[in-house]
């Protein structure tokens, strides 16, 4: 038996990740944030998808150091502000022909304040209500099986050494765990943006196990370094 699927080529397969407005330190110390969402998390790891050359990547490469902004729907006038800019002066042919502009000053142009962090030199973005300090710690070049673009894109994996939560957010009753009733992700779809329902579509089989279950010594370790750095 066959189904109504229909064999298709769509150019991309962006089918819905979550919003991430990163910040990192340029080479004069200045903050540059960009837009991503090629963004996902297992234990205090992040896995992020970046065009190598971009500012971004290149600032994650020089000084180990970024922070992961959590966006909701309230941030999407700063991301649209965000959309094709880029710390990089010496812009790639292929973004000019996208229409991409140099902009040294993107909190600024993108009316967002930056915050001091407590692991790393990078601000955070005050009006983002989730805040995740990184490290890096592994690069992996994607699709370096193909000369034709061997290079282009990599695959950072950051440690997550802090995590700030505005309070709204948190479940009741528990000090460490965020409440997925009240925390929205900004989603983007096929470069659409969209946000999410609060209503549960069912109860969920994986939500019976208990989230402290998933407890990685990450989280020990990033306490234990955050003791160590205060004396
Ligand atoms: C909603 C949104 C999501 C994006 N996701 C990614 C992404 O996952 N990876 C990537 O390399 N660029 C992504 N971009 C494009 C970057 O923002 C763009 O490459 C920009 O130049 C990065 O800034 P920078 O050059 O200052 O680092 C996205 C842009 C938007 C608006």
């Amino acid at each position: 038996m066959t189904g109504p699927h229909v064999a298709i080529e769509p150019s991309i397969l962006y089918l819905g990740t979550p919003v991430v407005l990163i910040s990192t330190l340029n080479e004069d110390g200045t903050a540059n944030v960009a837009p991503m969402s090629s963004a996902w998390w297992l234990g205090w790891r992040a896995m992020l998808g970046l065009q190598t050359a971009s500012q971004t990547p290149q600032n994650l490469i020089r000084t180990g150091e970024c922070v992961l902004n959590l966006a909701t729907v309230e941030q999407v006038a700063a991301v649209n502000k965000l959309a094709r800019l880029t710390g990089t002066k010496a812009m790639p042919e292929l973004k000019q022909r996208l229409g991409y502009a140099y902009e040294p000053r993107k909190f600024e142009v993108a009316g967002l304040t930056p915050i001091a962090s407590d692991t790393v030199a990078v601000p955070r973005v005050l009006e983002c209500p989730i805040h995740l300090e990184a490290v890096l710690a592994e690069r992996h070049d994607m699709m370096a099986d193909d000369p034709q673009v061997a290079g282009l894109i990599s695959a950072f994996e950051v440690r997550i050494t802090r995590v700030h939560v505005r309070p709204d957010l948190l479940m009741d009753g528990h000090e460490n765990r965020i409440d997925p009733a009240k925390w929205q992700p900004l989603i983007m779809n096929f470069q659409k943006l969209y946000g999410v329902s609060n209503i549960e579509a069912a109860p969920s089989r994986l939500a019976e196990i208990e989230e402290k279950s998933y407890h990685m010594p990450d989280i020990d370790r990033a306490r234990e370094d955050m003791l160590a750095a205060v004396g």
